[in-house]
């Protein structure tokens, strides 16, 4: 069955007629003649202005020069591409006809167009145009999906539909109405400020909406989110290559457990609303604690609580000494590499210190440290990042890997499948376990 056909037999008459083509075409053209004269930059070299303490934002690219491999790596994670203005090599949803569109109902549907001025979500209504918005901001790396802003004037907005990459194709939008295309959802400095490194808020304070500048933004989790501005950094280095002493950056590993934990918490801890907004948060700073919630009133979820959850493990309780960086290097894109993670747990539990898996006699050390995580921190379903790819099915969830790091009753995976390649126990054995 296709979900995305633009139903042509439940929407027959607007099978895009070219008096259709020719009115969206006008339509993008004039948006595009109007953003393009207020915004035109390259997002790469876009640096904001100066911080309160004096210490100029330089942008990553500086930082290559010195730290070329970090750079490199760094481009490839999830962060680096958190957010980016929007192109086709970006977006990740179809724009092919039969797989570019999103039947809400008979009576409103959204297309996606690739036009010469842009890429946009087209709706109509009663089978007739309505309006078109472009796709100006892409929000999320693509690892389980993107979501869409959009300008209108200097305020933000998220388009109606979305991509989601389990099923590679087009949903509404997480949290959005089943029935309809809503174009007014506001997006404020929160969102921006945990998947961009800074936007200027413009607006004053009694407005009811936040305004940005648009000509300053720095797009993507860049190196000074986590290192603070890199300014008096790299003027050092660069007039002294063999300076000493103070290095006038901050090195996370040089703060205390708390803090360093802090500096993640502040984007994946859930509730965000509590917190010190991720915007007006500098590496270093600390968070009220308080606040944060554990897994008791917090499920996993997508906009993830891995700080709350961690905090409740054993591991963490007990050893002195676990961070974010216990197990993650943010400089490196890691994802599914669950035996270098299996390691991590290896350096805490081992066979000699007679803490290692329980499961030991029964499966043997080789085939157990291959994978730690699937049994011990199993995928949950999101409640939030939960899509619907067609009106009339069921909601869709992304599954996201909890850090509430405990034995778990039901085993998640088919051990069959996690001695895949390498057979260490006989599977009539595995069979008798279950
Ligand atoms: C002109 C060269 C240069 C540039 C540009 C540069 N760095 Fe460095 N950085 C260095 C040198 C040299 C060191 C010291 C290395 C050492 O001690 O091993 C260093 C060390 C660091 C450290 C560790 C500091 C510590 O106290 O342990 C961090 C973090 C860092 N740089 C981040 C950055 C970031 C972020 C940028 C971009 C904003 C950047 N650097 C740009 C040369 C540079
Ligand atoms: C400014 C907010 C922010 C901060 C600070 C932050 N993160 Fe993230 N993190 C995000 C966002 C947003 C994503 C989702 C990126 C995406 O896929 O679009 C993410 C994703 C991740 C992922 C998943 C990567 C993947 O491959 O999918 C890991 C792991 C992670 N962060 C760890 C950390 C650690 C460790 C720290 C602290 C050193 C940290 N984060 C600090 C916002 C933040
Ligand atoms: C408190 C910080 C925070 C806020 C506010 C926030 N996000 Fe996120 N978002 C995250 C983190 C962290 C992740 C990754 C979580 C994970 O992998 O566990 C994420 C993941 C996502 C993803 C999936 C990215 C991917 O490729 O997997 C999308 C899309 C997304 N967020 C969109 C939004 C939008 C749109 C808003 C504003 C309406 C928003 N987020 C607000 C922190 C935040
Ligand atoms: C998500 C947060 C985050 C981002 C983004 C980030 N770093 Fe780091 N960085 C850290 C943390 C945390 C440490 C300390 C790691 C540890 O505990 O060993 C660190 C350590 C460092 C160090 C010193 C130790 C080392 O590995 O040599 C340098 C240099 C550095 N970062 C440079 C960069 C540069 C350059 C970028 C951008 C290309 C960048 N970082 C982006 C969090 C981040
Ligand atoms: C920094 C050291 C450290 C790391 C890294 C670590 N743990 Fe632990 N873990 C501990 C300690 C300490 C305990 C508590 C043991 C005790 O009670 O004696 C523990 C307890 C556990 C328990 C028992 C939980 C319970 O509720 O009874 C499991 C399961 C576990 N760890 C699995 C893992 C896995 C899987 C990893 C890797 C993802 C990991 N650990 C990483 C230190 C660590
Ligand atoms: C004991 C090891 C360990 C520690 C400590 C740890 N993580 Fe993770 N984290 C993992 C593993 C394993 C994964 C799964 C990686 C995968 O599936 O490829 C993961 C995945 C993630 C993801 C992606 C989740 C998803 O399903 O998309 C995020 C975000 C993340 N960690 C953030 C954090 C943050 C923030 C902290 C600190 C509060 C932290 N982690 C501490 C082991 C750890
Ligand atoms: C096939 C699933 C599976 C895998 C893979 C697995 N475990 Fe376990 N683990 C379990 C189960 C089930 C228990 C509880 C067994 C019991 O109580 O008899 C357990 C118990 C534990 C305990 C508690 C030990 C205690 O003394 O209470 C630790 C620690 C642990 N595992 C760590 C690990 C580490 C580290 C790895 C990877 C090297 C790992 N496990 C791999 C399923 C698994």
């Amino acid at each position: 069955m296709k979900f995305f056909k633009f139903s042509y037999s439940r929407l027959p008459s607007i099978s895009f007629s070219s008096r259709t083509y020719i009115v969206i075409f006008f339509i993008a053209s004039f948006i595009f003649f109007v953003s393009s004269c207020v915004f035109n930059a390259d997002y790469k070299d876009q640096i904001a202005p100066i911080e309160h303490d004096g210490n100029k934002l330089v942008g990553s690219t500086q930082c290559k020069k010195c730290h070329s491999t970090i750079y490199d790596q760094f481009v490839k994670t999830a962060h680096s591409k958190t957010s980016m203005p929007a192109n086709k090599d970006i977006v990740k949803g179809s724009f092919k006809e039969g797989e570019n569109s999103y039947v809400f109902s008979y009576y409103d549907g959204v297309m996606m167009q690739d036009l010469d001025s842009g890429l946009y979500q087209v709706n109509f209504l009663n089978r007739k145009f309505d309006k078109a918005y472009k796709f100006d901001i892409v929000i999320g790396s693509g690892t389980r999906g993107q979501s869409y802003l959009h300008w209108n004037g200097n305020r933000l907005f998220q388009l109606p539909i979305s991509y989601f990459t389990t099923s590679n194709s087009w949903s509404n939008s997480p949290g959005y109405a089943d029935d309809f295309a809503n174009f007014g959802r506001p997006i404020g400095s929160q969102c921006m400020g945990c998947h961009s490194s800074y936007v200027d808020v413009i607006s004053d304070e009694k407005k009811p909406f936040e305004e940005f500048d648009k000509s300053n933004i720095v797009y993507g989790i860049n190196c000074e989110k986590c290192h603070g501005a890199g300014g008096k950094h790299v003027d050092l280095f660069t007039s002294n290559p063999t300076a000493k002493g103070d290095k006038l950056i901050l090195n996370a590993s040089h703060l205390s457990q708390s803090l360093q934990l802090d500096a993640c918490a502040v984007c994946h801890s859930s509730n965000a609303a509590n917190l010190k907004p991720a915007l007006y948060f500098k590496p270093g700073d600390s968070l009220d604690h308080s606040h944060i919630q554990t897994n008791q009133q917090v499920k996993v979820d997508v906009h993830g609580n891995q700080y709350g959850l961690l905090l409740e493990s054993k591991c963490f309780v007990k050893s002195t000494t676990m961070t974010c960086s216990t197990c993650h290097n943010p400089h490196e894109q890691q994802r599914g590499d669950l035996a270098m993670f299996s390691q991590k747990c290896i350096q805490c539990h081992t066979p000699e210190k007679a803490n290692f898996c329980k499961m030991t006699n029964k499966m043997g050390v080789a085939a157990l440290q291959k994978n730690c995580i699937d049994c011990h921190m199993q995928k949950k379903e999101s409640q939030m990042l939960n899509v619907k790819l067609d009106p009339t099915e069921k909601h869709s969830p992304a599954v996201i890997r909890s850090h509430l790091i405990k034995i778990n009753d039901e085993l998640p995976i088919k051990l069959s499948q996690l001695f895949q390649r390498e057979h260490s126990i006989p599977f009539d054995k595995i069979g008798k376990l279950y």
